[in-house]
């Protein structure tokens, strides 16, 4: 119900709504109205009451509420179900349990703060409360396990066009995931799925973004979109922004497969055509990063002349 009150209250744009309109809106008592309207401004929503006028929303909280993120959302599926946690240990355990559970398609995770938020390789994501942006989503793709990092890659490049829409931060993505501004990490993705075979059962998306977060909260090589504006951001447009247009090539991938997504990703990356090493277990790769393959894996040609592909790693520039 206090859902449906804030978006009545949100529709009326900047005029007042009585607490009969509402109450007959959705057949419930003036007196319960009342009780959500208190729970409302206890959530942090400025709402003034004008006797004979009604209510009006003032200003709504600085948080990722699935009120504030569903108002005006333009996509089919994701985000369509919100978990909404104000701390947790980390969206991926929790998104990765609800896909176990059977969740559906484009259910979101989204926290204010993480204790033990996750990055790739078993490193850590700094997850200040209120400053940044920890999200996960469950999707269901009809994917071989070994297209996986396609999605990863798609990922990659909706989050990079968000934050360009949003903020205005012409951000680039070095491979796989990272996303960068002058070689300072802004934003992550983390992919975690279940499998079955080798086909895919479901995939979890991790995205996590610094967006009001101050410098002194990050690692040294970090940065943060307030930090690159000198403003602050609107978390919430941003996940509107992330799921609208992940949603788009997502809907692209599987109409038309990789290739629109693997264009757009060269784009944006800033590590073809570069000297890097990739550092990985299975042993490192040093030379010039020429292309990716059709899987997304990044192709590198060696000091010998001699073209390998990764599909997994860290690239260091060299
Ligand atoms: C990386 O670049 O290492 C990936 C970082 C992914 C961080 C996000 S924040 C939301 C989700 N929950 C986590 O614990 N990790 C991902």
């Amino acid at each position: 119900m206090k859902e449906k009150i804030i978006y009545f209250l949100k529709e009326a744009r900047e005029g007042y709504v009585s607490g009969e309109e509402i109450s007959r809106r959705y057949a419930v008592s003036r007196a319960a109205i009342w009780k959500y309207i208190q729970e409302l401004r206890g959530d942090g929503f400025d709402i003034i009451a004008v006797p004979h006028l009604g209510y009006k929303l003032v200003a709504s909280p600085d948080k990722l509420l699935p009120t504030e993120i569903q108002y005006g959302l333009k996509t089919q599926y994701l985000g369509k179900k919100i978990i909404y946690e104000n701390m947790v240990n980390s969206t991926m355990d929790v998104a990765f349990r609800l896909g176990m559970e059977g969740a559906v398609q484009g259910t979101l995770v989204c926290a204010e703060g993480q204790t033990n938020g996750k990055g790739r390789l078993g490193r850590t994501w700094s997850s200040p409360k209120w400053k940044g942006v920890y999200m996960s989503i469950v999707l269901r793709p009809s994917l071989a396990l070994t297209q996986v990092t396609q999605l990863t890659l798609l990922a990659a490049v909706a989050v990079c066009e968000a934050i360009q829409r949003v903020s205005g931060v012409a951000a680039r993505i070095k491979w796989p995931n990272d996303i960068l501004v002058m070689n300072r990490k802004l934003a992550g993705i983390l992919t975690e799925l279940s499998a079955e075979t080798d086909q895919v059962r479901f995939v979890v998306i991790g995205i996590g973004i610094n967006v009001n977060t101050p410098l002194r909260l990050l690692p040294l090589t970090a940065t943060s979109l307030k930090e690159e504006t000198q403003r602050k951001i609107s978390r919430v447009e941003l996940v509107q922004e992330i799921l609208c247009l992940l949603e788009q090539w997502y809907e692209r991938l599987q109409k038309e497969g990789f290739d629109g997504v693997v264009q757009r990703w060269k784009e944006l990356s800033s590590t073809l055509g570069r000297r890097i090493r990739v550092v990985d277990p299975s042993g490192d790769v040093e030379g010039e990063a020429i292309d990716l393959d059709g899987m997304g894996g990044l192709l590198i040609r060696n000091d010998t002349g001699l073209v390998i592909s990764k599909t997994a790693g860290d690239v260091i520039d060299e």
